[in-house]
């Protein structure tokens, strides 16, 4: 230990941390604890070659003891008789002369016991034994010294993350599609990065939840990757990877034989073409012997594909299969997120969400052995409530994965708390009745339904250059769960989260509590202060898929259509006077989707268009309902950064911080999704919130209505993300402005906390000070850019739109209020109001 952590420590304090190693960080245990801890005396890993996951393996566990206990176990690769910790294959331990009892271990699957001076962790493979001992590590890590003996099988085969990284072939970093934790950590300048240690570090992550593959470029695929330069970096990616068991797969374009080939078709059955694809498939081998496979999207969101060639996807995917099926057991991953984006919202039973039933029905049964099909797990995409994709009932003969989502993309991207695993396990617990039999989405995905022995999960994760991986420590726990789900579904989410977080941030009772509360409140949350009963995620779908933006759902051909008018909201999906989707299910299902009566309130809108004053099964009626749960799940924002403050000095000050930061921004933006979907629905239905708070409110001081120097009105795109749909902003870029209001007489003397509600757009920095009465309250820079990590908007709407407070402020009426802006180029200092309240007051 350095002295600095010496020091620390004998005060009692946690040292800076900035998340790199996530949940693997082996801090040390308490003294006492490690005094009293026995392990064995050495590590035996049964293989000596570096490159193994057993080796690894070796490596891993004196690190993690080292760190853990304090303990400098020798690690020796040949079997030794007494004391000793020993990791390597079934065969291994068999060929060494160990006896092992009886197993049943499948593919990946480890044996791990745990008796006083010896450890033993068989894995049926080699990367099963590094899973093994990771699972020891995270035991020990956790102050768990028990004595167990159990085996661990996965779930299903196929545990695989998607990254979706560009090649920028301009720029000088790799952007990521749907990432929020900076550039690429595997691309820049169209080529493959030098320095890969990210990427072992990333597959360590990885293999530690029993993750064992990765596409690592965009689904919307650039074609430059199979240049003879990028493959040979595709090789050394697979490198650094190989010694944690993770094997490396790429997305493909389809069009590569005419854009890269300058072939004059990418025909899937065209001679030309198919040898094309042969020869890239034998070079692809031969820098990555063990090639994982090929993630394809086609015929999707303007992507080509084999339907633009009159040829079916079952012909796309084949052409690939059979390009690979020489070298090994790669597979194709064809993604069934295949639909039309230009369809017409006037058509009342035009669908998209029945656009992969449509195209893959008939096509179960049509694919080569080593295509399986990955589907998202609802039929949209990634949204905060959809019900599970119908698709997963209709390929018998197919193997299947689902598409999960670590990225927050529709979920606050990660600038907001959301724990995904209560949402995940809503749709992997789905029964789809599948003949009238239990199918279970989670039997459906691990092959056992329909007997298949390829399937699986996939998530795009994006993780990013950032130091923490994903932007934020909180967020990373979606992702530890993940891998824990994935391995084994019917894990319990609260447990999961336990383990991340005493992993990760210490086992304090407090810090774990504290967590575990605000995660599990943290999806219902999301989901009532953004889009209820099944209406989905209302943001700005042709935008950044951040802020509320209730209005581009619809009048586009994307087809997230909400069909809202002045009376009546949602998509009529029944057979008998609709879409004609909830047909797609099974038929017990069908029947209890195709009735108002039997569809659960939180999907009512997905399946059916109904007056707002149709009645809920909780007797409210829908507008009312959509306005009470938008004030209850800004309220529960409202409560994060103080529950936060309960860990504060539990855990080291750089993370508390940051994790402070967003949720305080978060507890924020709450409000502006609060706000801007109330007063839409508002202004479109004009039926007043039975409670009088839509469009009341009674602390705030618009900007607009302050005495403006230097500031002009400005009308706000869309309306309802500023508060009286305007705002305002400096008249020049270089000149400050001022705006200036006296208390009137709502404002008794008393202490107040002053909030100021402002748009931190992208393009500058602009910098504000808040005075009273000629008193300095503090000064703020619109700098969101470099705190939360990611630029939002250009321009003052829902997405930049965003909160500061200052506490405890004596004010009485006939206080002078002032604002001082100083615009920086682009960012004209905006301000949309400014609200004074008195203590426990949200407005
Ligand atoms: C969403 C997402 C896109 C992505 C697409 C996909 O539409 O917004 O960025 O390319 O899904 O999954 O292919």
């Amino acid at each position: 230990m350095r002295p600095v952590l010496l020091l620390l420590a004998s005060l009692g304090l946690a040292a800076a941390e900035n998340g790199i190693d996530a949940w693997l960080r082996y801090a040390a245990l308490p003294c006492d604890v490690r005094k009293s801890a026995s392990v064995p005396a050495r590590i035996v890993a049964l293989n000596g070659t570096q490159t193994s996951p057993v080796y690894t393996a070796g490596q891993e566990l004196h690190k993690g003891i080292q760190g853990i206990l304090h303990k400098d176990l020798p690690v020796t690769n040949t079997s030794v008789n007494g004391s000793s910790i020993t990791i390597g294959t079934v065969n291994a331990f068999a060929s060494t002369g160990h006896v092992l009892p009886e197993l049943d271990l499948t593919g990946d699957g480890f044996w791990l016991s745990i008796k006083n001076d010896s450890v033993q962790i068989a894995g049926q493979n080699e990367r099963g034994a590094l899973y093994g001992t990771f699972q020891y590590l995270s035991m020990l890590a956790q102050g768990n010294f028990t004595e167990v003996t159990y085996e661990s099988n996965p779930s299903a085969p196929i545990r695989w993350v998607n990254q979706w990284d560009n090649m920028d072939d301009t720029g000088t970093h790799g952007s990521i599609e749907r990432g929020y934790a900076g550039p690429s950590i595997f691309f820049a300048e169209g080529l493959i990065v030098e320095d890969l240690t990210r990427v072992s570090q990333y597959a360590r992550l990885m293999a530690s939840i029993g993750l064992n593959g990765i596409i690592v470029n965009n689904v919307n695929a650039n074609v430059n990757l199979l240049n003879s330069t990028n493959m040979a970096g595709l090789g050394r990616i697979a490198d650094a990877m190989r010694p944690w068991g993770v094997r490396m797969g790429i997305s493909l374009n389809f069009d590569s034989p005419r854009t890269l080939g300058k072939l004059t078709t990418a025909d899937p059955l065209d001679q030309g073409v198919i040898e094309w694809w042969d020869d890239i498939a034998t070079k692809l081998h031969g820098h990555v012997p063990d090639f994982a496979g090929v993630l394809v999207k086609a015929n999707s969101e303007s992507q080509p594909g084999p339907l633009t060639y009159n040829r079916t996807l079952a012909d796309g995917a084949n052409l690939f299969a059979r390009a690979i099926k020489p070298h090994g057991d790669a597979i194709v991953m064809f993604r069934a997120f295949v639909y039309d984006n230009t369809i017409n919202e006037t058509n009342w039973k035009a669908d998209r969400a029945n656009a992969a039933v449509d195209f893959f029905r008939d096509l179960d049964g049509k694919f080569d052995d080593n295509v399986i099909v990955q589907i998202k797990y609802g039929p949209i995409d990634f949204q905060v409530r959809e019900p599970v994709s119908p698709l997963f009932a209709h390929l018998e003969q197919t193997g299947t994965v689902i598409e999960l989502q670590v990225t927050q993309e529709y979920l606050g991207q990660q600038c907001h708390l959301v724990y995904l695993p209560p949402l995940w396990k809503t749709i992997l617990n789905f029964d789809m009745k599948v003949d009238g039999q239990p199918s279970l989405v989670r039997d459906i995905v691990s092959g056992e339904r329909f007997n298949q022995k390829l399937a699986g999960y996939a998530a795009v994760v994006n993780v990013g250059t950032d130091k923490s991986w994903l932007g934020s420590h909180l967020a990373m726990s979606n992702f530890y769960a993940y891998g824990r789900l994935a391995w084994n579904p019917t894990s319990d989410d609260v447990a999961i989260l336990e383990d991340w977080t005493r992993l990760t941030f210490g086992s304090d009772r407090t810090i774990i509590d504290t967590i575990t509360k605000m995660s599990m409140e943290s999806w219902p949350a999301h989901e009532n202060y953004t889009g209820n009963l099944g209406i989905q995620s209302l943001t700005d779908i042709t935008g950044p898929h951040y802020g509320p933006k209730p209005q581009s759902q619809d009048g586009n051909g994307w087809g997230q259509w909400t069909r809202a008018d002045a009376k009546s909201i949602g998509m009529d999906r029944t057979v008998w006077n609709g879409t004609g989707y909830s047909g797609q299910y099974p038929p017990e299902v069908a029947s209890m989707f195709e009735n108002i009566e039997s569809t659960p309130d939180d999907l009512l809108l997905w399946f059916h268009h109904v007056p707002y004053t149709q009645q809920l099964k909780s007797g409210k009626t829908v507008i009312q309902h959509f306005y009470d749960a938008h004030y209850d799940g800004a309220a529960v924002a409202q409560t994060f950064p103080e529950q936060w403050k309960a860990v504060k000095g539990l855990v080291d000050a750089e993370r508390y911080d940051e994790v402070a930061f967003r949720l305080e921004y978060q507890a924020g933006h709450a409000l502006v999704w609060r706000d801007a979907i109330n007063d839409f629905y508002f202004n479109m239905s004009s039926i007043k919130d039975e409670q009088g708070r839509v469009g009341n409110h009674p602390w705030r001081i618009e900007a607009e209505d302050m005495t403006l120097d230097g500031y002009t009105i400005i009308r706000v795109d869309p309306f309802e993300t500023a508060s009286g749909f305007h705002a305002i902003r400096t008249t020049s870029n270089t000149t400050a402005g001022t705006a200036t209001a006296k208390l009137d007489e709502r404002f008794e003397a008393g202490t107040y906390d002053i909030a100021v509600n402002y748009f931190d757009v992208k393009g500058g920095r602009a910098s504000y000070e808040l005075f009273l009465n000629g008193k300095s309250l503090g000064t703020w820079l619109g700098n969101h850019e470099d705190k939360l990590g990611y630029t939002a908007s250009p321009y003052p709407d829902g997405h930049s739109a965003t909160r500061i407070y200052f506490r405890g402020v004596e004010a009485a009426k006939g206080d002078v209020l002032k604002i001082v802006g100083q615009p920086d180029g682009g960012e004209q200092a905006p301000l949309d109001y400014v609200s004074v309240l008195p203590s426990g007051t949200i407005d």
